[in-house]
Order: C-alpha cells, then structure tokens, then sequence
C-alpha cells in the first residue's frame, strides 16, 4: 500500500511539473515565454555596463585616480597641472602624459582633486573642459597658514564622447603645490579622480 500512494504521487508530481509537456498548446506557451525572456535578457545585457561580457562594459564605465609625482613650483599662466603617478586607471580614459581624461562615451562624471599647499603658499587651479577658457570647476588656497594646507573640491559636468578633462594653474597667480613621495602616505598630498557617474 505504501508502494502504491508512493507511484501516485510520482505520478501525480510527473503531471503537475511536466503537465505543460504533455499538452501542445502548453508546450508552445513555454517556447514563447522562453523566447521572450531570452530577448528580454539579451537587451538588458546589451545596454547593462555591470555585465563582464557586454562590450562596453570596462569602456563605459571608466575611473581613474593619479597624484602628484612631484612639487609643482611657481605654476602659472595656465600650465596644465600632469599628475603622474597613476594609482587607478579602468578603461584607460587617463593620459598622465598631458593629465587628461578623455570621455569615452557621453554621459555625467564625476571629478575630485585635493591639492596640499606649502606653509605660507597658495595655489589657484581650475577644472577645464577642452580648451583653458571653458572652465567648469576651481580650487584654490590662499597663502596665510603658517604650516601645509590640504584641500579638495569636486565637480559633475556632461561630457561628450571625446571631451578632455584636465587642470590648469590659473593666470596671475603663482600656485606651490606637494606632490612625490611615492609610496607613503605623503603619496596622497596631492591627487586627481574621477569617474562615470551615468
Ligand atoms: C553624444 O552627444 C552628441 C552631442 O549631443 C550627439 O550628437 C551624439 O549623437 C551623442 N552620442 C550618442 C551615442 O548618444
């Protein structure tokens, strides 16, 4: 007896998973539902950035960070601020040969920098988009504090594909400013990010 309610219930389980199976139109529901979730994944992967296998998943979703590798003396006249010393580089949108980022798709970013002042120094620097008149963040200290000054600021600006992002010492101003000691805490003094936020 035990047997036998034992085969009814494979039975009974047998229809209700693969009753769907055993009917035509059931089996043709399945396929269609199958289908439209496949189209359903296959767009959600291709617009997802997260994906590892989506082919603009690095490219689209680039970050960077890099400090300071040396002093940055009487820095003037618009001289773009190279830091070189690249801590994180995802997708290589940063050039520390020239310190710009270069968007690689359009969209909203993010951008940091913290830049540490020498006692009694100051320094004057902007964010720049493309050319040095098209400003779109600043960061300054003045000179009176007797030991070093650190400060930070950050910017969200849209970018085009192609947009360059870099820093540069203002006019008129003579901005000092630490960088180097690789590898110590020093390291941190001075640095630039940043990062696709959409
Ligand atoms: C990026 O933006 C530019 C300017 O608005 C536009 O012409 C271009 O079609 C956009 N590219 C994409 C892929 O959306």
């Amino acid at each position: 007896m035990a047997l036998h309610m034992c085969s009814m219930l494979t039975l009974f389980f047998s229809v209700v998973v693969f009753g769907n199976g055993f009917v035509v139109d059931g089996q043709s529901d399945l396929e269609n539902r199958l289908a439209s979730l496949e189209s359903r994944f296959n767009e959600m992967a291709e617009s997802c950035v997260y994906c590892p296998d989506s082919s603009h998943s690095v490219k689209s979703h680039p970050a960077f960070m890099a400090a300071l590798s040396t002093d940055l003396n009487n820095c003037n006249n618009d001289s773009p601020v190279v830091f070189k010393n690249v801590k994180l580089n995802v997708g290589s949108p940063y050039d520390a040969r020239h310190g710009t980022f270069r968007a690689p798709r359009n969209g909203t970013y993010f951008f940091a920098a913290t830049l540490t002042a020498k006692p009694n120094n100051g320094f004057h620097v902007k964010f720049v988009v493309n050319s040095l008149t098209n400003e779109v963040g600043y960061l300054f200290s003045d000179t009176q504090h007797s030991g070093h000054f650190e400060r930070s600021t950050s910017i969200v600006v849209h970018l085009n594909t192609g947009d360059d992002v870099w820093m540069a010492c203002v006019t008129g101003g003579a901005s000092n400013v630490i960088g180097g000691y690789s590898g110590m805490q020093h390291d941190y003094h001075s640095h630039f990010e940043g990062f696709l936020v959409d």
